[in-house]
């Protein structure tokens, strides 16, 4: 790889290249700052492209499609007589997309004069980092250093993964076979997303999950309906369980699974088991105790409101601190520390910020669950619209779901929009721009909104706010 720009003394080093690191030294450099983004993987991208958001979305869209055949074409009078999968071509189809945007990342640093330097990073001082590339160690100085390391899988205490057939999200994106029965730890994103994956694809797949529901810190209604539709799909569930124990035997997976209280395991058979119990932030070798950067009891980078840490220069964003661990949280936060360091006012709404399980039916909220709403003690109040009542939902065939409305009983401004259905991660956004611009209700419900189209139900959950819902 070759940069044209070859320097030592930067306005500001980030390191890592994910979402986070390359979204922020852009906006450095497109302010004008004399940028580096260093990245211990030979693409940029981060986890994200690399091995997250891009390539699980890929699959996602893929066995789908693979699923549609089955499910929908029939009853839409396409003939689908001997469609099949052919999974190294999927994978093949899936490694190119994550080149291309890999690549793309490459092609954007150009254009804005960042440095792109592949190897690991150290802070060696407040404003020195070393950095071990192919060629040697290279040390740089930087006024401003952004930390944007992300994370890594969280380990199961006991278990070993290899990934072949005890699996992180890394492995489940590239096994080269389908399972016959996937045992997945962790009824979250991770778990839901790839277990979709594999189900379609052919495998058996039960979930064990620790809590007593699925998808913490989900709306609780939408998550008892997102449960039943996975169910209906043919994925099962083990609540309130936790796995101790798995033993390989005779090609097969041995796993032993406990009530999540204690007590008699039980044995489950498998051929692979997807580890997704939550990520923890990566800081592993940057040398923060020697440059007096602080961390917290579960080891993420302690920065103030401004995304500034325990030294004056040096700042964290993204996976490696507080908050959801998201990439567009990572390229907002992004975005704000750049305009910080360039001396303009930069600011995260944390509230707007959305969140996406790309499975099918997709769930996608943002804003207050109504559980949060009720332990704050605020009086709201709710509309809601089936996409079963949906013109657009029903000529496609995808009448599953609901989107939920949550406002303010006195102002009407709206506090939380959750929606489990067709395509609703696309449609998010608006839900979005309302919290931005702090809408009410009443504003969604008013603005037009171009029919046939899935995002009419949101129109008409606004409406039911305040009791007028017209197509119900
Ligand atoms: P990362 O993307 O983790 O990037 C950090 C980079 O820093 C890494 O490339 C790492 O190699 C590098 N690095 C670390 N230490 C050093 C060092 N010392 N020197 C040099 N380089 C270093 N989020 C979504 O919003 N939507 C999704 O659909 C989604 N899907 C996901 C699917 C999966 C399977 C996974 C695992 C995650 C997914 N996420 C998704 C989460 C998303 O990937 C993260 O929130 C996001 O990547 C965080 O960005 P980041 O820049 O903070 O860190
Ligand atoms: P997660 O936090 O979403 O879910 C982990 C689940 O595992 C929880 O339900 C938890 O209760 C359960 N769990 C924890 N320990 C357990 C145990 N011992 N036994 C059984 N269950 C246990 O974490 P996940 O799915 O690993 O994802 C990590 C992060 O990656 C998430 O924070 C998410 O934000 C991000 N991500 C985002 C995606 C998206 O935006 N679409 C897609 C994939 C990941």
């Amino acid at each position: 790889m070759k940069f044209s720009v070859m320097a030592d003394q930067f306005d500001v080093v980030v390191i890592g290249g994910g979402p986070g690191g390359y979204n922020c030294a852009i906006r450095a450099g497109q302010l004008g700052l004399k940028a580096a983004c260093i990245d211990q993987r030979s693409t940029f991208g981060g986890t994200c492209l690399n091995v997250g958001c891009i390539p699980s979305k890929t699959l996602l869209h893929a066995s789908e499609l693979y699923e549609d055949t089955k499910t929908k074409f029939p009853k839409m009078g396409i003939v689908t007589q001997g469609v099949a999968v052919d999974l190294a071509a999927m994978m093949a189809h899936k490694n190119k997309v994550v080149g291309e945007l890999t690549k793309g990342v490459e092609f954007l640093f150009k254009k804005n004069k960042v440095e792109g330097i592949v190897g690991a990073a150290t802070i060696s001082a407040p404003g020195k980092v070393s950095v071990a590339t192919k060629e040697g160690l290279r040390e740089l100085s930087a006024k401003h250093i952004v930390i944007a390391t992300g994370s890594d899988v969280a380990p199961l205490p006991g278990i070993t993964i290899d990934e072949k057939t005890i699996v992180s999200s890394t492995g489940a994106l590239a096994l080269s076979e389908v399972p016959g029965r996937l045992l997945v730890v962790g009824a979250g994103v991770i778990g839901l997303e790839m277990g979709s994956v594999w189900r379609r694809l052919g495998s058996e797949v039960k979930v064990v999950e620790f809590l007593d529901r699925i998808v913490p810190g989900v709306d609780a209604e939408v998550a008892k309906h997102f449960q039943r539709l996975l169910e209906r799909q043919g994925m099962s569930f083990t609540l309130s369980s936790k796995v101790v124990g798995v033993e390989k035997k005779g090609g097969e997976l041995i796993v032993a699974i406990e009530p999540a209280s204690g007590g008699k395991p039980q044995f489950v058979n498998a051929d692979v088991m997807l580890v997704a119990t939550g990520r923890r932030p990566y800081t592993d070798g940057l040398g923060l105790d020697q440059a007096d950067v602080t961390r917290d009891k579960q080891g993420r980078i302690v920065t103030d409101g401004d995304f500034r840490t325990s030294v004056d220069t040096i700042w964290a964003i993204g996976d490696v601190r507080e908050g959801a661990m998201l990439a567009h949280k990572a390229e907002d936060e992004a975005v704000a520390v750049a305009e910080i360091i360039a001396g303009r006012a930069g600011h995260v709404n944390y509230d707007a910020i959305a969140s996406v399980i790309y499975t099918y039916p997709e769930v996608a909220t943002v804003g207050k669950t109504e559980e949060e709403v009720k332990k704050a003690g605020i009086a709201y109040r709710v509309g809601k619209f089936p996409f079963a009542a949906n013109a657009r939902a029903k000529s496609n065939l995808t009448t599953e779901g609901f989107v939920k409305i949550i406002a303010d009983a006195k102002t009407d401004r709206v506090l939380g929009v959750h929606m489990i259905g067709p395509d609703v991660g696309n449609m998010i956004g608006e839900a979005s721009l309302a919290l931005e611009f702090s809408a009410a209700s009443e504003d969604i419900a008013r603005t037009s909104h171009a029919h046939p189209t899935l995002a009419e139900a949101i129109r008409q959950a606004a409406m039911g706010v305040t009791g007028w819902t017209m197509q119900m």
